[in-house]
């Protein structure tokens, strides 16, 4: 068998899910040698990559492994354990993002801790284990309050709007009984939700990308339009900069996304994720340098790609799986309905409400090119008949 002949550093990405599959489908194009950590042959990323090591993407054996025969390490989710990231890094594993950077993504009590530090906008909050703890800070806040698992949450999994004692009591049983910290924000009255992607190299090199508008229905992103319609410059200047501030100030390596509420005044963080994110995939056509791509080039310290836009708006909407699993005979309408629809698949088996896919279309008009992703997305899952 002949020698691989390999000229940039190895790049290895814990996780075989979507955003795995993406940043492979970036590294291809920029020749990276890149591979990923999958639990299973069938996730989204194992599907398709060529070097695809299968284990346990959270467990010390198989991380500190796979962290070992590769120069670098970078993650497609949050869900490796501290202790494993901190035995990797003494082992001397090069992990970017790093731990120190990674357990304010992982954990939202210390996400919020270290925001009020850096004097970050944020919505109130507080730590609670009790029911007392919640309806004393609910006293001052208002009800209705936001009960917030403090980690493993996703799409809203871990996420609670409770409108009173009665059912504020349900959520701090349950999460007692199953030893989950709990954090509780007051419920934001957003006009909107944005947010604001920064990649961020070792050698400290920043590229900040346009702030977007995040539709979520159900804790779960539907749409994003990039940018923000009408958001006042002043406001998007402040995102950008708040992104780079937490950036430089958390030490992140790697894409970081900013999850924010939009106010009448001001925008207020919500959560951050260190790694390519749902808000970002607008950027695959919608950039120069689409988030997958930057977020390689950040992690292997290479100098960052523009991220400017390549049209006045771009629009992504997710694709949700629907009841009905036969999905290819819609894909193909999708198709032809609107050629300009770009469509990306995850390899994913379509299961209710499950992320399989998203689209994508690019103009001038935000409102039409919402309404034909919309449309897209809505007729792929079924909604159609
Ligand atoms: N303090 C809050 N006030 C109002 N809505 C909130 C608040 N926190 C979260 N939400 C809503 O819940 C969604 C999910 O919350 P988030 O903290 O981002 O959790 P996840 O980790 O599931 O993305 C947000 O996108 C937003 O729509
Ligand atoms: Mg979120």
């Amino acid at each position: 068998m002949s020698e691989r002949n390999r000229i940039v550093p190895r790049v290895g990405m814990i996780g075989g899910g979507q955003l795995s599959r993406m940043t492979h489908q970036a590294g291809i194009g920029l020749g990276v040698d890149f591979s990923v950590l999958a639990a299973d042959p069938t996730d989204s990323a194992a599907l398709v990559a060529g070097d695809v090591t299968l284990g346990d993407d959270r467990g010390l054996d198989d991380v500190l492994a796979f962290a070992k025969a590769h120069d670098v390490v970078t993650f497609d989710h949050e869900h490796v354990p501290e202790p494993v990231l901190r035995a990797v890094e003494e082992a001397g594993g090069l992990l970017r993002p790093g731990r120190d950077a990674l357990r304010f993504a992982q954990d939202k009590l210390r996400m919020r801790t270290r925001m009020a530090e850096l004097d970050a906008p944020s919505p109130r909050w507080r730590a609670v284990t009790t029911l007392d703890h919640v309806a004393s800070f609910a006293e001052e806040a208002g009800w209705p309050v936001v009960l917030k698992a403090s980690r493993g949450g996703y799409d809203g999994k871990g996420v609670w709007v409770v409108d009173g004692p009665e059912e504020a009591g349900e959520v701090v049983d349950r999460a007692a009984a199953e030893e989950v910290p709990l954090l509780v924000e007051e419920k934001v009255a957003f006009s909107r939700e944005l947010a604001v992607q920064v990649a961020r190299s070792p050698h400290g090199q920043v590229a900040v990308y346009p702030v977007v508008e995040t539709v979520q229905r159900g804790g779960i992103c539907h749409e994003v339009i990039a940018p923000a319609p009408d958001l006042s410059e002043a406001k998007a200047l402040r995102a950008q900069q708040l992104a780079i501030e937490i950036a430089q100030a958390l030490d992140v390596t790697g894409v970081l996304a900013v999850e924010l509420f939009e106010t009448a005044e001001d925008v207020v963080v919500n959560e951050l994720a260190m790694r390519p994110h749902n808000s970002g995939h607008w950027s695959i056509e919608g950039a120069r340098t689409s988030q997958f791509e930057q977020h390689l080039r950040a992690v292997l310290n290479l100098p960052l790609g523009s991220p400017r836009t390549n049209a006045p708006y771009t629009v992504m909407a997710n694709l949700l799986g629907g009841e009905d699993p036969d999905v290819y005979r819609r894909y193909l309408h999708v198709m032809a309905k609107d050629p300009e629809v770009k469509v990306h698949f995850y390899g994913k088996g379509v299961r209710p409400g499950r992320k399989i896919g998203h689209v994508t279309v690019m103009g001038d008009d935000y409102r039409d090119l919402l309404e034909r992703a919309r449309d897209a997305a809505s007729y792929l899952r079924g909604d159609q008949k």
